[in-house]
């Protein structure tokens, strides 16, 4: 295995992982220093302690290897935040990603959010989140790589991309993966609360991966509160206060921003992630975000549209919150999900309105959402091998003609028969 150290004697031309703009080599002493405490060859060994296990009962703790390891192939993404790249294990062979993590501005030592983004994919593994498989580095202290599974698209660029929108049965499969993920997600103390469809990636085999913890964040941990029942453990965490979070918040997402944290809820809970999921599901039926606001505002009047003011009755937290005073409440009336959705069935409707809740109380949990019976009703979820499969523009795939789908009347026309004859 190499480490960091190793990676710095790779030779400056095949540097190909570097930044644009050029870094100061590091000084072989400053490494030392600041990443490889145990480079320490000083010929006096620590006695150890009493209190600490056997080595031998420790995570195995190694170095990380180099980027070099990989031969980089295109770049998928090179948003404002950070640079997604295809790359291949050069001994293996594999296909994989590799997301570079921000770390250029750091001043105190590796980012308390890049760890938070490590530690959130490593301790979600699961079917439908994306698989992280080590962490590289390369020459500079600003180089560092989460290395992950290779999938082929995120469901916003297919979605783009279609030409018609995914079947009911489709979308099914693809909300039961959802909704698995994020509760195991939950179940694990972990919030992701930045789910939207670019950070939902979706492979040629019909699986769906969630992506980008970027802004997780655990909420609770039950270790060290000893005697507490699970449920006391879950009640008294079910909530991570704002207030020491707001760099966070700043950047959260627009579109998929729950109401609690548009009227400055000081709390909030497992609830933001199950107002995205809603959010998520409509996206899928209409080819297009449910909100397609610009700014906060915007969006909150769009969310009072669609679903009708909040009522004392529908949230009766509404008045304390601290938004909400500033915020004069268009006269009530009926929410418009009928006429946003005229294909969808009583228990889709239900599904969606339960997830587009406005009282995070009383918001459907992703287990709930799970036994919902819109997942029992026809049609069936499409099993995930009768996906069809398309060009994947992360691999640099070109459409040559159109998809090979049945064209849309044909599609819609199924889809209206199969509920018509329920
Ligand atoms: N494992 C992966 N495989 C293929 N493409 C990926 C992978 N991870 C991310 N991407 C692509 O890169 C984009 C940005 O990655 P993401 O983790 O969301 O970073 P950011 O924090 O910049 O949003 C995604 O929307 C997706 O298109
Ligand atoms: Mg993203």
């Amino acid at each position: 295995m190499a480490s960091p150290l190793q990676a710095t004697t790779a030779p400056r031309k095949r540097s190909k992982w570097e930044d644009n703009t050029p870094q100061p080599p590091l000084k072989r002493r400053q490494i030392h220093d600041d990443v490889s405490p145990s480079c320490n060859t000083s010929s006096r060994r620590p006695v150890p302690s009493i209190f600490a296990p056997p080595r031998t009962y420790h995570p195995p703790l190694t170095s990380s290897r180099s980027v070099y390891s990989y031969e980089r192939l295109n770049s998928i993404e090179e948003g404002s935040y950070g640079v997604v790249f295809r790359a291949r294990e050069k001994q293996t062979g594999d296909i994989v990603a590799l997301k570079k993590l921000k770390l250029d501005e750091e001043k105190h030592g590796f980012p308390i959010t890049a760890l938070r983004e490590i530690n959130a994919l490593m301790s979600c593994r699961h079917d439908n989140v994306v698989g992280i498989r080590e962490v590289v580095v390369g020459e500079t202290l600003t180089q560092v790589f989460i290395v992950m599974d290779f999938i082929e698209h995120d469901l916003k660029t297919l979605l783009t991309l279609m030409p018609s929108p995914f079947l009911q049965s489709e979308i099914k499969t693809l909300m039961l993966q959802l909704l698995s993920a994020i509760s195991h997600c939950h179940s694990n103390w972990i919030l992701h609360r930045d789910l939207k469809t670019s950070n939902l990636l979706m492979n040629n085999r019909g699986t769906i991966k969630v992506a980008d913890f970027g802004l997780a964040r655990r909420y609770g941990d039950p270790v060290g509160v000893g005697g507490m029942t699970q449920l006391v453990v879950t009640l008294w965490y079910r909530w991570v206060s704002l207030v020491e979070d707001s760099i966070h918040v700043a950047h959260h997402p627009t579109k998929h921003r729950a109401p609690e944290i548009l009227l400055g809820a000081k709390t909030y809970s497992t609830a933001v992630d199950m107002w995205s999921v809603g959010c998520i599901f409509a996206e899928l039926m209409l080819k297009e975000p449910l909100f397609q606001a610009k700014a906060e505002i915007e969006l909150l009047s769009m969310i009072f549209k669609l679903l009708g003011s909040p009522t004392n009755d529908s949230w009766p937290e509404y008045s304390t919150l601290p938004l909400a005073k500033s915020i004069t409440l268009p006269s009530p009336q009926p929410h418009q999900f009928r006429q946003k959705f005229p294909f969808l069935t009583i228990a889709g409707i239900d599904l969606l309105s339960s997830l587009l809740t406005y009282d995070p109380e009383r918001r459907i949990s992703a287990d709930e959402a799970l036994q919902h019976p819109y997942f029992s009703e026809t049609p069936a979820p499409k099993h995930p091998d009768m996906f069809g499969s398309f060009p994947s523009a992360a691999a640099g795939e070109r459409r040559r003609k159109p998809f090979s789908t049945p064209p849309a009347p044909a599609r819609a026309v199924g889809d209206k028969l199969s509920m018509d004859l329920e």
